[in-house]
């Protein structure tokens, strides 16, 4: 093998939603779902690269946590099975989880406006010494920041502003006084904001002929529950013995208020879980160990850099079954939508035995349903920690991770996928389409086909087709030229350096495989 050229990379640009987006939509990762008919809010398709980087994620996370061995803090190896529970499940599951009830989002009404907003993202702010008008901003939001900051324009003598009064609150705290006094995000007049309702985020739907109360189904919000359900299915029917986890992949459904960022926040969306069954005294021990696995993995998958954080969350954020003690973290990334700062990507929760001893209790079964610990010669409901991640949102930070703009090169802009995440792995063209070029070329895509993705490409310039294969991320192209069919190699071009070497024809399938595998 011999080093033939190395351009040097220039430096990459700020990175913008919009561009990756268009690059999303040209190369076919994502389109809006329904596109020819308007699209619908909240709904995506994956294409033909979407499809296979999310799988890839996917995979990645089922061959880590289901089938690899894994070990645990104790030093034994970690026991998770699979499991692919149903998206509609009978109603009580809804009610015993807490969902129906429970499980929305308190929002506001602007009448003025027409807007509306999620109560705890609002923040207020004391105008004048005489605290006669509060004004509320949307926290975290690039156009509500665009608003405040014009509505910042309202306080022209903001020094004469009493400290006291000057100062964040949240919406949520405020009283039916403060409320009437209170100017909206996108509102001129006070007194406009409705005070927080509840918003059902549950799809509902109904099963069989009758469509009436007693027929009423959901979509379910999370694949969680699916779990919990199965756990005494999964307890009689294998040899698993707590510590042990149940691990599902699969679409979740959320009748988001306010669908955003892409595919952020989405209304159909994939979930990745794992509920991991532990004895309430290991607790601590076992939330520590899976955070920093989790925290470790996402590294590994190619979102190494400094835009992704975890953070423990404050005690006023926990959900309802959260546990404190063992905590709950989030693992967050700072997309280019949320700079400065960063969306959860995965949760990690201990959720004590607020799920099994809800279900156990809500079939009517009780305390008969406890799990009996043949070690310890006790029965109890299992504890929980639950690493819960999203799919889309963690193909979306792989792909927003992986832009990097590049004025060196044709297409000014390439995928830095790792390759394990890499939809297609190499791509393959003969330089020219006669002198017995393409045959050779082709002959090796086939051999490389066997084991890993590959492309072939004969049309075009050989630049617009390297120009391609930047866009879709793909880290090896290799080109047959004359050269090379008279002394048996080609040229393997590497995505990010562009550094050409000369390889043997029948080395590269095994040079591929050593680097992609
Ligand atoms: N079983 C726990 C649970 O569902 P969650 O924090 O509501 O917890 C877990 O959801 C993960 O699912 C989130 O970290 C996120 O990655 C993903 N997720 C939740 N809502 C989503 C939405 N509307 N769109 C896309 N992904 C979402």
């Amino acid at each position: 093998m011999s080093e033939i050229t190395t351009p040097t990379p220039s430096p990459s640009a700020p990175k913008k939603m919009e561009d990756i987006v268009a690059l999303c939509r040209r190369r076919g990762f994502i389109f809006q779902s329904s596109e020819i008919y308007g699209g619908i809010n909240g709904f995506w398709d994956y294409g033909p690269l979407g499809v296979s980087l999310k799988r890839n994620l996917k995979n990645a996370w089922w061959n880590d946590v289901v089938e690899r061995e894994l070990i645990g803090p104790d030093g034994d190896a970690v026991h998770i099975v699979g499991l692919d529970s149903s998206i509609i499940m009978n109603p009580k599951t809804w009610i015993a989880s807490g969902h129906v009830g429970g499980f929305n989002d308190p929002m506001v009404d602007c009448k003025e406006s027409k807007q509306r907003y999620r109560a705890d993202h609002l923040i207020v702010l004391g105008s004048t010494a005489d605290n006669a008008r509060l004004y509320a901003y949307i926290e975290n939001d690039e156009e509500q920041c665009a608003a405040a900051t014009k509505g910042l324009a309202r306080y022209e003598k903001r020094d004469a502003l009493d400290p006291s009064v000057h100062m964040l609150r949240s919406f949520m705290v405020l009283t039916a006084e403060d409320r009437a006094r209170t100017v909206g995000p996108h509102a001129k007049e006070v007194g406009t904001l409705t005070e927080a309702r509840k918003f059902g985020l549950m799809f509902e739907t109904n099963s069989g002929a009758v469509r009436d109360e007693s027929s009423l189904t959901y979509l379910r919000p999370e694949t969680a529950q699916g779990i919990f359900t199965n756990f005494w299915n999964v307890c009689d029917s294998t040899r698993v013995r707590v510590p042990f986890g149940i691990a599902q992949i699969g679409k979740a459904f959320r009748n988001e208020v306010t669908p955003r960022n892409f595919t952020f926040r989405s209304r159909e969306f994939e979930q990745m879980e794992i509920e991991f069954f532990i004895r309430p005294d290991s607790a601590n021990e076992w939330y520590a160990w899976w955070r920093d696995w989790r925290f470790n993995w996402w590294q590994q998958i190619g979102l190494a850099g400094e835009n992704l954080i975890l953070r423990e969350h404050d005690r006023d954020e926990l959900a309802h079954y959260a546990k404190v003690g063992a905590g709950t973290s989030d693992i967050e990334y700072r997309f280019p939508f949320t700079a400065p700062g960063f969306g959860e990507l995965e949760g990690i929760a201990h959720r004590a035995d607020f799920d099994l001893s809800a279900h156990a209790t809500h079939c009517g079964k009780g305390d008969k349903m406890r799990y009996f610990d043949q070690e310890k010669n006790e029965r109890y409901f299992p504890h929980v920690i639950e690493p819960s991640a999203g799919a889309d949102r963690g193909t979306l930070a792989i792909l927003c991770e992986a832009y990097t703009t590049d004025a060196t090169r044709a297409s000014g802009v390439y995928m830095n996928f790792t390759p394990r995440m890499a939809p297609v792995k190499a791509g393959v063209f003969p330089l020219v389409n006669k002198d017995g070029l393409p045959e050779i070329a082709e002959r090796l895509f086939r051999d490389i086909r066997k084991k890993h993705v590959a492309e072939f490409d004969e049309k075009q310039s050989i630049g617009k087709r390297y120009a391609r294969m930047d866009e879709a991320g793909t880290p090896f192209c290799i080109t047959v030229d004359h050269d090379g069919a008279t002394s048996g190699t080609a040229t393997i071009r590497h995505r990010n350096t562009q550094a050409q070497e000369r390889v043997a024809l029948e080395q590269i399938p095994a040079f591929i495989a050593e680097r992609v595998e």
